[in-house]
């Protein structure tokens, strides 16, 4: 396997050095293009040694008098032979181009030449990353297919807190590899073809008044994680999500319905659940709601009781009209995982439940990342922490299992 590694010029280039090294550590072939502005952060000799490989830093490396013409259709020649070319980190500049299909040096003119996929993990300023500009560009990239391994928020080089933080090595080297994994066993991997997956995601609002409610802090990351996998493995994706803060997977075979309340969820997917041949419910549904919504914004005052009713168990009544679905749930704990997990995947009439751990820091809410223990009547399969797209995967895989227990789709 080689990839192209591209590095544009921003405060982060240096941390691609890891990047590289990373990746020759699971036996991928670097083969590093650098822009003129990334090496005023980090020389190319450093990845030279590094990667054991020529860094390329120019279109038209001259050598001489005269331009070489090797170098000049060297981009095709490396265009063809990568599996992936991966950005690391990419500056709002570089989204830009790739976005107008720009290409004024090796790096932008690979892209255009290259039909391998492209992943980029974005780095710059926190307005910069705000900016209208940028984000329509990612949305055409995303929209393209482009991987984007998104940035984290915290201090910044510049002085400023917010997003646009390369997100930590893990995340970026867990999703080339992802990438590469999927190329060479494409077919293998489309196992969900005729399956359609119900998946739910996100939190629910419960309204208080006309401008507050109550609701919990799902970034519906896992759900939405879960729901891309499907669809890529060829399922038809049937998406019921909450008012989440992550960005909606943009694939062909996805239909997305949007809910606020539990209510709506509930609505929405027992309206679905005839279609699905499985369901997974990686959704943070609120168990309450507000008993008497009021019509009016309430005004300050002293000490305010609100009185709240429980929400019906969703997930309780899919397994009460289920036919011959396959039905996944979702366990959020923060003590006694196993015990409270196996209670539930019983008292639901699970066939799978998938144990999050909530109370840990750096998995779980609002991160890319996680670690879930997966119970069935058969076993159980620990998933130690690894990327959500990683966990939605192994999620997937416990369906061909446990569809082998069925006589026949729903
Ligand atoms: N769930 C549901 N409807 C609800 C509450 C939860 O469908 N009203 C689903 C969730 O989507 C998840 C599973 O049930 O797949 C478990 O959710 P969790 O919050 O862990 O458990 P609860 O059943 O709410 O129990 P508790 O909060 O007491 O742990």
């Amino acid at each position: 396997m080689k990839i192209a590694l591209g590095v544009s010029g921003g405060i982060a280039a240096y941390k691609a050095a890891e990047i590289a090294r990373l990746l020759q550590d699971r036996g991928v072939r670097v083969q590093v293009v650098m822009t003129r502005s990334a090496q005023e952060f980090i020389r190319p000799l450093s990845f030279a040694a590094l990667t054991g490989e020529k860094v390329i830093t120019d279109l038209f490396s001259t050598g001489g008098e005269t331009p070489n013409l090797d170098s000049a259709v060297e981009h095709i020649s490396v265009a063809q032979s990568i599996h992936a070319l991966v950005v690391v980190p990419a500056t709002a500049d570089i989204l830009a181009k790739f976005a107008h299909g720009i290409c004024d040096d090796f790096l932008t003119t690979l892209h255009l030449a290259t039909t391998a996929p492209v992943i980029v993990a974005p780095a710059m300023n926190v307005n910069m990353w705000n900016h209208a500009a940028t984000q329509q560009n990612l949305q055409t990239l995303r929209a393209r297919g482009v991987h984007i391994v998104e940035p984290g928020s915290g201090y910044l080089a510049c002085g400023m807190i917010g997003a646009g933080r390369l997100a930590a090595n893990e995340a970026i080297v867990d999703a080339v590899m992802q990438v590469l994994e999927v190329k060479p066993g494409a077919a293998a991997e489309r196992d969900l073809v005729g399956e359609t997956i119900l998946v739910t995601a996100g939190p629910t609002r419960e309204k208080i008044d006309p401008v507050r409610y109550i609701s919990n802090r799902s970034s519906g990351k896992m759900g939405y994680a879960i729901a891309e996998a499907s669809a890529q493995r060829g399922a038809r994706v049937l998406l019921v999500t909450g008012p989440a803060t992550a960005k909606l997977p943009e694939l062909a075979n996805l239909e997305v319905t949007r809910v606020e309340s539990t209510d709506e969820m509930r609505s929405a997917v027992l309206g679905l659940l005839p279609q699905a041949t499985v369901v997974i419910k990686a959704a943070a549904v609120g168990d309450y709601h507000v008993k008497a919504i009021a019509e009016h914004k309430i005004k300050r005052g002293g000490p305010l009781t609100l009185e709240l009713e429980p929400n019906p168990d969703i997930l309780k009544e899919i397994a009460a009209r289920k036919h011959n679905q396959i039905v996944i749930g979702f366990a959020a704990e923060t003590q006694d995982l196993l015990a409270n997990g196996r209670k539930k995947l019983e008292s639901k009439s699970l066939d799978a439940i998938v144990i999050n751990d909530v109370s840990r820091d750096g998995i779980g809410f609002d991160s890319d990342r996680n670690a879930v223990t997966i119970l069935t009547r058969d076993g159980e399969t620990v998933v130690a922490e690894t990327s959500k797209c990683e966990v939605a995967h192994r999620i997937l895989d416990q369906i061909s299992p446990l569809r082998a227990h069925r006589p026949a789709r729903a």
